[in-house]
Protein backbone atom coordinates (compact mmCIF):
# COMPACT_ATOMS: atom_id res chain seq x y z
CA UNK A 1 0.00 0.00 0.00
CA UNK A 2 1.18 3.12 -0.92
CA UNK A 3 0.84 6.34 1.46
CA UNK A 4 1.06 10.19 0.45
CA UNK A 5 3.38 12.00 3.13
CA UNK A 6 -0.33 13.14 4.11
CA UNK A 7 -2.10 10.08 5.05
CA UNK A 8 1.20 9.27 7.23
CA UNK A 9 0.74 12.70 9.13
CA UNK A 10 -3.17 11.78 9.25
CA UNK A 11 -2.33 8.02 10.73
CA UNK A 12 0.84 9.30 13.48
CA UNK A 13 0.62 8.44 16.88
CA UNK A 14 0.79 11.14 19.36
CA UNK A 15 2.31 11.28 22.68
CA UNK A 16 0.45 13.97 25.34
CA UNK A 17 2.09 13.85 28.46
CA UNK A 18 0.36 16.79 29.96
CA UNK A 19 -0.86 15.20 32.89
CA UNK A 20 2.33 13.85 33.87
CA UNK A 21 3.48 17.41 34.86
CA UNK A 22 3.40 19.47 37.62
CA UNK A 23 1.25 22.10 36.26
CA UNK A 24 -1.44 19.54 36.15
CA UNK A 25 -0.69 17.75 39.04
CA UNK A 26 1.20 20.49 41.20
CA UNK A 27 3.53 19.22 43.34
CA UNK A 28 2.99 15.23 42.30
CA UNK A 29 3.77 16.28 38.66
CA UNK A 30 7.07 17.08 37.32
CA UNK A 31 8.57 20.02 37.08
CA UNK A 32 10.58 21.70 34.03
CA UNK A 33 13.18 22.42 35.99
CA UNK A 34 12.90 18.45 36.75
CA UNK A 35 13.11 17.49 32.88
CA UNK A 36 15.83 19.94 31.95
CA UNK A 37 18.08 18.58 34.91
CA UNK A 38 17.40 15.58 32.98
CA UNK A 39 18.13 16.14 29.20
CA UNK A 40 21.77 15.44 29.01
CA UNK A 41 20.90 11.95 30.31
CA UNK A 42 18.11 11.79 27.36
CA UNK A 43 20.51 12.98 24.79
CA UNK A 44 23.18 10.48 25.85
CA UNK A 45 20.91 7.78 26.22
CA UNK A 46 19.53 8.60 22.45
CA UNK A 47 23.43 8.68 21.13
CA UNK A 48 23.98 5.47 22.58
CA UNK A 49 20.97 3.79 20.90
CA UNK A 50 21.74 5.57 17.75
CA UNK A 51 25.62 4.95 17.70
CA UNK A 52 24.83 1.22 18.34
CA UNK A 53 21.85 0.69 16.16
CA UNK A 54 22.33 -2.37 14.08
CA UNK A 55 25.41 -3.86 16.40
CA UNK A 56 24.46 -7.76 16.54
CA UNK A 57 27.25 -8.14 19.25
CA UNK A 58 25.10 -5.52 21.00
CA UNK A 59 21.82 -7.39 20.30
CA UNK A 60 20.67 -3.75 18.49
CA UNK A 61 20.12 -5.35 15.29
CA UNK A 62 16.30 -5.11 15.50
CA UNK A 63 16.50 -1.40 14.85
CA UNK A 64 17.19 -2.42 11.30
CA UNK A 65 14.29 -4.45 11.03
CA UNK A 66 11.99 -1.59 9.02
CA UNK A 67 14.96 -1.49 6.53
CA UNK A 68 16.98 -5.02 5.40
CA UNK A 69 14.62 -7.41 5.21
CA UNK A 70 12.64 -6.79 1.29
CA UNK A 71 14.00 -10.35 -0.07
CA UNK A 72 12.83 -11.95 3.28
CA UNK A 73 9.28 -10.45 3.89
CA UNK A 74 9.28 -11.34 -0.40
CA UNK A 75 9.31 -15.35 0.97
CA UNK A 76 7.38 -15.19 3.90
CA UNK A 77 4.41 -13.17 1.56
CA UNK A 78 4.81 -16.67 -0.78
CA UNK A 79 5.33 -19.03 2.18
CA UNK A 80 1.64 -17.67 3.45
CA UNK A 81 0.24 -18.00 0.22
CA UNK A 82 1.04 -21.84 0.26
CA UNK A 83 -0.21 -22.02 3.72
CA UNK A 84 -3.29 -20.34 3.03
CA UNK A 85 -4.01 -22.48 -0.10
CA UNK A 86 -2.89 -25.82 1.25
CA UNK A 87 -3.96 -25.67 5.59
CA UNK A 88 -7.19 -25.02 7.61
CA UNK A 89 -4.92 -24.34 10.64
CA UNK A 90 -2.09 -22.33 11.89
CA UNK A 91 -0.72 -22.83 14.73
CA UNK A 92 2.34 -21.04 16.71
CA UNK A 93 3.97 -23.03 18.70
CA UNK A 94 6.51 -20.67 20.97
CA UNK A 95 6.86 -18.88 24.42
CA UNK A 96 8.01 -15.36 25.13
CA UNK A 97 8.81 -13.35 22.82
CA UNK A 98 8.17 -15.90 20.10
CA UNK A 99 4.67 -15.68 21.13
CA UNK A 100 3.53 -12.48 22.41
CA UNK A 101 3.87 -10.48 19.46
CA UNK A 102 1.69 -12.60 17.11
CA UNK A 103 -0.91 -13.05 19.37
CA UNK A 104 -0.67 -9.05 20.16
CA UNK A 105 -0.87 -8.53 16.05
CA UNK A 106 -3.45 -11.06 15.53
CA UNK A 107 -5.89 -9.66 18.18
CA UNK A 108 -4.65 -5.92 16.81
CA UNK A 109 -5.25 -6.28 13.00
CA UNK A 110 -7.92 -9.30 12.81
CA UNK A 111 -11.67 -9.36 13.66
CA UNK A 112 -12.00 -10.12 17.24
CA UNK A 113 -14.15 -13.28 16.82
CA UNK A 114 -11.86 -14.36 14.01
CA UNK A 115 -11.70 -18.01 14.38
CA UNK A 116 -15.23 -18.05 14.40
CA UNK A 117 -16.04 -16.49 11.15
CA UNK A 118 -17.04 -18.28 8.67
CA UNK A 119 -14.18 -19.27 5.85
CA UNK A 120 -15.30 -17.04 3.41
CA UNK A 121 -15.33 -14.25 5.57
CA UNK A 122 -11.71 -15.27 7.10
CA UNK A 123 -8.57 -13.95 4.83
CA UNK A 124 -6.32 -17.37 6.67
CA UNK A 125 -6.64 -20.86 8.11
CA UNK A 126 -7.86 -20.80 11.83
CA UNK A 127 -5.55 -19.23 14.24
CA UNK A 128 -3.78 -20.10 17.41
CA UNK A 129 -0.63 -19.64 19.59
CA UNK A 130 0.36 -22.25 21.84
CA UNK A 131 2.64 -20.49 24.84
CA UNK A 132 1.94 -22.57 27.50
CA UNK A 133 2.68 -26.38 28.23
CA UNK A 134 -0.61 -26.77 30.32
CA UNK A 135 -1.64 -30.43 29.18
CA UNK A 136 -5.53 -29.32 29.27
CA UNK A 137 -4.67 -26.57 26.68
CA UNK A 138 -2.59 -29.16 24.50
CA UNK A 139 -5.66 -31.78 24.34
CA UNK A 140 -8.19 -29.24 23.70
CA UNK A 141 -6.15 -27.48 21.11
CA UNK A 142 -6.48 -31.18 19.31
CA UNK A 143 -10.21 -31.42 19.59
CA UNK A 144 -10.61 -28.14 17.92
CA UNK A 145 -8.08 -28.70 15.50
CA UNK A 146 -7.40 -31.80 12.97
CA UNK A 147 -3.19 -31.65 12.46
CA UNK A 148 -3.51 -33.56 9.27
CA UNK A 149 -5.05 -29.97 8.31
CA UNK A 150 -2.77 -27.80 9.93
CA UNK A 151 0.63 -26.12 9.68
CA UNK A 152 2.79 -25.45 12.85
CA UNK A 153 5.28 -22.74 13.12
CA UNK A 154 7.96 -23.65 15.66
CA UNK A 155 9.28 -20.63 16.87
CA UNK A 156 12.22 -20.44 18.53
CA UNK A 157 15.92 -18.68 18.83
CA UNK A 158 17.82 -21.39 20.73
CA UNK A 159 15.72 -24.19 19.83
CA UNK A 160 16.53 -25.58 23.46
CA UNK A 161 12.99 -23.78 24.96
CA UNK A 162 11.79 -26.85 27.07
CA UNK A 163 7.99 -25.73 26.26
CA UNK A 164 8.29 -25.04 22.68
CA UNK A 165 10.01 -28.49 21.98
CA UNK A 166 7.63 -30.39 24.38
CA UNK A 167 5.07 -29.07 21.95
CA UNK A 168 7.09 -30.03 18.94
CA UNK A 169 7.63 -33.46 19.97
CA UNK A 170 4.22 -33.91 20.62
CA UNK A 171 2.89 -32.70 16.92
CA UNK A 172 5.77 -34.57 15.67
CA UNK A 173 4.28 -37.46 17.35
CA UNK A 174 0.78 -37.01 16.01
CA UNK A 175 1.93 -36.20 12.40
CA UNK A 176 3.64 -39.45 12.06
CA UNK A 177 0.92 -41.25 13.61
CA UNK A 178 -1.62 -39.76 11.14
CA UNK A 179 0.70 -41.22 8.38
CA UNK A 180 1.86 -37.47 7.60
CA UNK A 181 5.11 -36.04 6.71
CA UNK A 182 6.28 -33.52 9.39
CA UNK A 183 8.88 -31.56 7.57
CA UNK A 184 5.79 -30.53 5.07
CA UNK A 185 3.53 -29.66 8.01
CA UNK A 186 5.92 -27.37 9.89
CA UNK A 187 8.00 -23.83 9.25
CA UNK A 188 10.79 -23.35 12.20
CA UNK A 189 11.61 -19.51 12.58
CA UNK A 190 15.04 -20.23 14.29
CA UNK A 191 19.10 -19.23 14.52
CA UNK A 192 20.41 -18.95 10.97
CA UNK A 193 23.32 -22.05 12.21
CA UNK A 194 22.77 -22.68 15.87
CA UNK A 195 20.00 -24.61 17.70
CA UNK A 196 18.01 -27.73 17.74
CA UNK A 197 15.64 -26.56 15.33
CA UNK A 198 18.65 -26.84 12.58
CA UNK A 199 19.72 -30.04 13.68
CA UNK A 200 15.95 -31.03 13.56
CA UNK A 201 15.71 -29.46 9.86
CA UNK A 202 18.64 -31.29 8.58
CA UNK A 203 17.24 -34.72 10.09
CA UNK A 204 13.79 -34.17 8.53
CA UNK A 205 15.19 -33.49 5.42
CA UNK A 206 15.28 -29.54 5.22
CA UNK A 207 12.41 -27.85 6.68
CA UNK A 208 11.14 -24.55 5.40
CA UNK A 209 12.27 -21.93 7.99
CA UNK A 210 13.44 -18.45 8.67
CA UNK A 211 15.97 -16.77 10.41
CA UNK A 212 16.03 -14.71 13.61
CA UNK A 213 19.52 -12.75 13.17
CA UNK A 214 21.70 -12.92 15.60
CA UNK A 215 21.13 -9.56 16.78
CA UNK A 216 17.27 -9.37 17.74
CA UNK A 217 16.54 -11.18 20.86
CA UNK A 218 12.75 -12.28 21.55
CA UNK A 219 11.01 -9.56 22.82
CA UNK A 220 12.16 -7.25 19.94
CA UNK A 221 11.63 -9.70 17.18
CA UNK A 222 8.03 -9.08 16.37
CA UNK A 223 9.23 -7.05 13.48
CA UNK A 224 11.08 -10.42 12.27
CA UNK A 225 10.05 -13.49 10.42
CA UNK A 226 8.88 -14.34 13.84
CA UNK A 227 5.84 -12.06 13.65
CA UNK A 228 6.05 -11.20 10.00
CA UNK A 229 5.09 -15.05 8.97
CA UNK A 230 1.75 -15.33 11.18
CA UNK A 231 0.73 -11.97 10.48
CA UNK A 232 0.98 -12.80 6.09
CA UNK A 233 -0.84 -16.01 6.77
CA UNK A 234 -3.54 -13.78 8.79
CA UNK A 235 -3.81 -11.64 5.92
CA UNK A 236 -1.76 -8.95 7.61
CA UNK A 237 -0.29 -6.27 5.30
CA UNK A 238 3.40 -6.42 6.72
CA UNK A 239 4.65 -4.42 4.12
CA UNK A 240 2.39 -1.25 5.90
CA UNK A 241 3.68 -2.58 9.48
CA UNK A 242 7.47 -2.37 8.53
CA UNK A 243 6.43 1.15 7.40
CA UNK A 244 4.96 2.31 10.53
CA UNK A 245 7.60 0.96 12.54
CA UNK A 246 10.30 3.14 9.69
CA UNK A 247 7.83 6.16 9.85
CA UNK A 248 8.34 6.21 14.18
CA UNK A 249 12.28 5.80 13.58
CA UNK A 250 12.82 8.64 11.57
CA UNK A 251 10.21 10.45 14.06
CA UNK A 252 12.11 9.57 16.72
CA UNK A 253 15.89 10.65 15.03
CA UNK A 254 16.16 13.70 17.38
CA UNK A 255 17.71 14.41 20.14
CA UNK A 256 15.33 16.84 21.71
CA UNK A 257 13.14 15.24 23.87
CA UNK A 258 10.28 17.77 22.69
CA UNK A 259 10.57 16.56 19.22
CA UNK A 260 11.38 12.70 20.09
CA UNK A 261 7.72 11.06 21.66
CA UNK A 262 10.05 7.68 22.46
CA UNK A 263 12.95 9.64 24.08
CA UNK A 264 10.77 11.77 26.00
CA UNK A 265 8.40 8.72 27.32
CA UNK A 266 11.79 7.35 28.54
CA UNK A 267 12.52 10.05 30.29
CA UNK A 268 9.40 10.68 31.94
CA UNK A 269 9.42 6.94 33.24
CA UNK A 270 12.75 7.29 34.00
CA UNK A 271 12.20 10.51 36.35
CA UNK A 272 8.86 8.96 37.67
CA UNK A 273 10.75 5.15 38.28
CA UNK A 274 13.95 7.03 40.23
CA UNK A 275 10.35 9.12 42.24
CA UNK A 276 9.78 5.25 43.36
CA UNK A 277 6.67 4.88 40.60
CA UNK A 278 7.48 1.29 40.15
CA UNK A 279 4.58 0.28 38.87
CA UNK A 280 3.70 0.90 35.18
CA UNK A 281 0.02 0.70 34.27
CA UNK A 282 -0.87 0.05 30.15
CA UNK A 283 -4.27 0.63 29.88
CA UNK A 284 -5.28 0.28 26.36
CA UNK A 285 -9.38 1.64 25.69
CA UNK A 286 -9.61 -0.89 22.97
CA UNK A 287 -9.97 -4.63 22.59
CA UNK A 288 -7.84 -4.72 19.85
CA UNK A 289 -5.38 -3.38 21.38
CA UNK A 290 -6.00 -5.53 24.58
CA UNK A 291 -2.75 -7.77 23.73
CA UNK A 292 -0.25 -4.86 23.48
CA UNK A 293 -0.11 -5.16 27.06
CA UNK A 294 1.04 -8.29 27.27
CA UNK A 295 3.92 -7.65 24.64
CA UNK A 296 4.52 -4.52 26.04
CA UNK A 297 5.06 -6.40 29.54
CA UNK A 298 7.91 -8.52 28.28
CA UNK A 299 9.39 -6.38 26.91
CA UNK A 300 8.96 -3.54 29.70
CA UNK A 301 9.78 -5.78 32.27
CA UNK A 302 12.78 -8.27 31.04
CA UNK A 303 14.51 -5.52 29.36
CA UNK A 304 14.52 -3.38 32.41
CA UNK A 305 14.33 -5.57 35.39
CA UNK A 306 18.44 -5.36 35.93
CA UNK A 307 20.36 -5.87 39.54
CA UNK A 308 23.80 -3.87 38.36
CA UNK A 309 24.88 -1.44 35.77
CA UNK A 310 26.81 -1.95 33.12
CA UNK A 311 29.61 -0.63 35.63
CA UNK A 312 29.08 -3.24 37.57
CA UNK A 313 27.41 -1.14 40.19
CA UNK A 314 24.37 -2.85 42.33
CA UNK A 315 20.68 -1.40 41.09
CA UNK A 316 17.71 -3.87 41.27
CA UNK A 317 16.19 -1.54 39.07
CA UNK A 318 12.50 -2.13 37.09
CA UNK A 319 8.71 -1.33 37.02
CA UNK A 320 6.01 -3.77 37.17
CA UNK A 321 3.97 -3.56 34.26
CA UNK A 322 0.58 -4.48 35.05
CA UNK A 323 -2.35 -4.99 32.13
CA UNK A 324 -5.87 -2.89 32.41
CA UNK A 325 -8.15 -2.70 29.81
CA UNK A 326 -10.54 0.30 29.41
CA UNK A 327 -13.14 0.45 30.18
CA UNK A 328 -13.65 -3.21 31.82
CA UNK A 329 -10.85 -2.12 34.41
CA UNK A 330 -12.48 1.00 35.39
CA UNK A 331 -15.02 -1.32 37.30
CA UNK A 332 -11.84 -3.49 39.01
CA UNK A 333 -8.91 -1.42 39.54
CA UNK A 334 -9.12 2.44 38.82
CA UNK A 335 -10.38 2.52 42.47
CA UNK A 336 -7.01 1.64 43.66
CA UNK A 337 -5.00 3.75 40.80
CA UNK A 338 -6.78 6.95 42.29
CA UNK A 339 -6.62 6.15 45.92
CA UNK A 340 -4.06 3.97 46.83
CA UNK A 341 -0.64 3.98 47.26
CA UNK A 342 1.19 6.89 44.80
CA UNK A 343 3.66 4.30 42.83
CA UNK A 344 2.39 3.92 39.31
CA UNK A 345 2.61 5.82 35.58
CA UNK A 346 -0.75 5.11 33.88
CA UNK A 347 -0.69 4.66 30.30
CA UNK A 348 -3.33 5.34 28.30
CA UNK A 349 -3.68 3.78 24.33
CA UNK A 350 -6.35 5.75 23.37
CA UNK A 351 -7.91 5.27 19.72
CA UNK A 352 -9.07 8.22 17.77
CA UNK A 353 -11.29 6.62 15.44
CA UNK A 354 -13.04 2.75 15.74
CA UNK A 355 -12.97 1.22 12.62
CA UNK A 356 -16.78 -0.19 13.69
CA UNK A 357 -19.47 2.46 14.86
CA UNK A 358 -22.62 1.70 16.71
CA UNK A 359 -25.36 4.18 17.35
CA UNK A 360 -26.92 3.97 20.90
CA UNK A 361 -30.49 3.74 20.39
CA UNK A 362 -33.17 6.10 22.29
CA UNK A 363 -35.20 4.61 24.92
CA UNK A 364 -36.28 4.18 28.25
CA UNK A 365 -36.28 8.16 28.40
CA UNK A 366 -38.70 8.73 31.73
CA UNK A 367 -35.47 7.22 33.19
CA UNK A 368 -33.22 9.68 33.28
CA UNK A 369 -29.99 7.50 34.50
CA UNK A 370 -30.39 5.77 30.94
CA UNK A 371 -32.19 8.12 28.84
CA UNK A 372 -29.05 10.15 28.31
CA UNK A 373 -27.11 7.42 26.21
CA UNK A 374 -29.45 7.52 23.54
CA UNK A 375 -28.53 9.26 20.31
CA UNK A 376 -24.65 9.19 21.47
CA UNK A 377 -22.88 6.20 20.10
CA UNK A 378 -20.14 3.52 21.54
CA UNK A 379 -17.19 5.59 20.29
CA UNK A 380 -18.37 8.31 22.01
CA UNK A 381 -19.16 6.46 25.58
CA UNK A 382 -15.49 4.57 25.42
CA UNK A 383 -13.74 8.14 24.31
CA UNK A 384 -15.48 10.26 27.04
CA UNK A 385 -14.67 7.06 29.24
CA UNK A 386 -11.09 7.48 28.88
CA UNK A 387 -11.12 10.92 28.73
CA UNK A 388 -13.06 11.04 32.56
CA UNK A 389 -10.18 8.46 33.44
CA UNK A 390 -7.41 10.54 32.94
CA UNK A 391 -9.27 13.72 33.75
CA UNK A 392 -10.11 12.03 37.54
CA UNK A 393 -6.54 10.59 37.86
CA UNK A 394 -4.95 14.07 37.47
CA UNK A 395 -7.43 15.81 39.82
CA UNK A 396 -5.89 12.97 42.26
CA UNK A 397 -2.66 13.86 41.44
CA UNK A 398 -1.37 10.46 39.66
CA UNK A 399 0.69 10.35 36.61
CA UNK A 400 -0.55 9.60 33.70
CA UNK A 401 -0.10 10.25 30.12
CA UNK A 402 -1.85 9.26 26.32
CA UNK A 403 -0.89 7.51 23.58
CA UNK A 404 -3.16 8.07 21.01
CA UNK A 405 -3.56 6.05 17.62
CA UNK A 406 -5.61 7.93 15.30
CA UNK A 407 -7.00 4.30 13.76
CA UNK A 408 -5.70 0.55 14.43
CA UNK A 409 -4.13 -0.62 11.62
CA UNK A 410 -1.09 -1.59 10.12
CA UNK A 411 0.65 1.77 10.10
CA UNK A 412 0.13 2.78 13.62
CA UNK A 413 0.41 -0.56 15.07
CA UNK A 414 4.23 -0.39 13.07
CA UNK A 415 4.68 2.85 15.25
CA UNK A 416 3.50 1.94 18.47
CA UNK A 417 5.77 -1.26 18.27
CA UNK A 418 8.75 0.62 17.89
CA UNK A 419 8.27 3.05 20.10
CA UNK A 420 8.30 1.09 22.72
CA UNK A 421 11.10 -0.64 21.75
CA UNK A 422 12.92 2.59 21.35
CA UNK A 423 11.46 3.83 24.44
CA UNK A 424 12.70 0.73 26.32
CA UNK A 425 16.46 0.86 24.87
CA UNK A 426 16.62 4.54 25.76
CA UNK A 427 15.16 3.92 29.24
CA UNK A 428 17.83 0.96 29.41
CA UNK A 429 20.53 3.39 28.36
CA UNK A 430 19.84 5.72 31.09
CA UNK A 431 19.99 3.14 33.56
CA UNK A 432 23.04 2.12 32.37
CA UNK A 433 22.10 -1.69 32.37
CA UNK A 434 21.91 -4.32 29.98
CA UNK A 435 18.57 -4.05 28.39
CA UNK A 436 18.66 -7.12 25.61
CA UNK A 437 19.87 -10.14 28.42
CA UNK A 438 17.69 -11.56 30.67
CA UNK A 439 20.05 -13.93 33.17
CA UNK A 440 16.94 -13.73 35.38
CA UNK A 441 14.81 -16.08 33.82
CA UNK A 442 17.93 -18.64 32.68
CA UNK A 443 17.85 -19.60 36.89
CA UNK A 444 14.59 -21.11 36.75
CA UNK A 445 15.08 -22.96 33.17
CA UNK A 446 18.34 -24.75 34.89
CA UNK A 447 16.20 -25.73 37.74
CA UNK A 448 13.89 -27.29 35.68
CA UNK A 449 16.20 -29.15 33.16
CA UNK A 450 17.54 -30.44 36.71
CA UNK A 451 14.61 -31.56 37.94
CA UNK A 452 13.28 -33.25 34.53
CA UNK A 453 16.32 -35.52 34.49
CA UNK A 454 18.45 -33.66 31.68
CA UNK A 455 22.00 -34.54 31.60
CA UNK A 456 24.72 -32.14 33.37
CA UNK A 457 22.34 -30.43 35.64
CA UNK A 458 23.01 -33.52 38.15
CA UNK A 459 24.69 -30.56 40.77
CA UNK A 460 21.61 -28.64 40.96
CA UNK A 461 19.30 -31.65 41.48
CA UNK A 462 20.58 -32.67 44.34
CA UNK A 463 20.28 -28.59 45.49
CA UNK A 464 17.00 -28.84 44.53
CA UNK A 465 16.22 -31.98 46.59
CA UNK A 466 17.22 -29.80 49.71
CA UNK A 467 14.73 -27.18 48.73
CA UNK A 468 11.70 -29.26 49.67
CA UNK A 469 9.05 -27.43 51.35
CA UNK A 470 9.64 -27.84 55.06
CA UNK A 471 6.87 -29.40 57.00
CA UNK A 472 6.91 -26.45 59.84
CA UNK A 473 5.53 -24.15 57.49
CA UNK A 474 2.58 -25.74 55.67
CA UNK A 475 -1.06 -25.87 56.82
O1 LIG B 1 12.72 -12.33 25.06
C1 LIG B 1 13.27 -13.41 25.15
O2 LIG B 1 14.44 -13.57 24.78
C2 LIG B 1 12.53 -14.62 25.69
O3 LIG B 1 11.25 -14.33 26.09
C3 LIG B 1 12.46 -15.70 24.63
O4 LIG B 1 11.78 -15.22 23.52
C4 LIG B 1 11.77 -16.95 25.15
O5 LIG B 1 12.43 -17.41 26.31
C5 LIG B 1 11.77 -18.04 24.10
O6 LIG B 1 13.09 -18.33 23.69
P1 LIG B 1 13.37 -19.08 22.35
O7 LIG B 1 12.95 -18.21 21.23
O8 LIG B 1 14.85 -19.34 22.35
O9 LIG B 1 12.56 -20.35 22.39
Amino acid sequence: MKLSENQRKAWRIKVDYTNMTDKYLGDKGISPKTIDKHKKLAREAHAYVSENRGKDELFMGWTELPYNQTEIVEDILETAKNIRKKFEYFVVLGIGGSALGPIMAFNALCHLHYNDLPKSKRKGPKFYVEDNVDPVRMKELLDVIDVRKTCFNVISKSGATSETMTQYLIVADLLKAAGEDVKEHVVFTTDASRGNLVKISKELGGVKSFVLGDGVGGRFSELSPVGLLPAAVLGIDIKLLLKGAAYMDKMCSSSDIRRNPALVSALLQYISMQNGKNIGVLMPYSDNLKYVSDWYAQLWAESLGKNETLAGEKCNVGQTPVKALGVTDQHSQVQLYTEGPYDKVVTFLSVGAYKEQFPIPHGCENIPDVGFLGGHTMEELIQAENKATAFALTKAGRLNYTITLPVVNEFTLGQLLYFFELQTAYAGAMFNINTFNQPGVEAGKKATFALLGKPGYEGQKAELAGAAPDENYIV
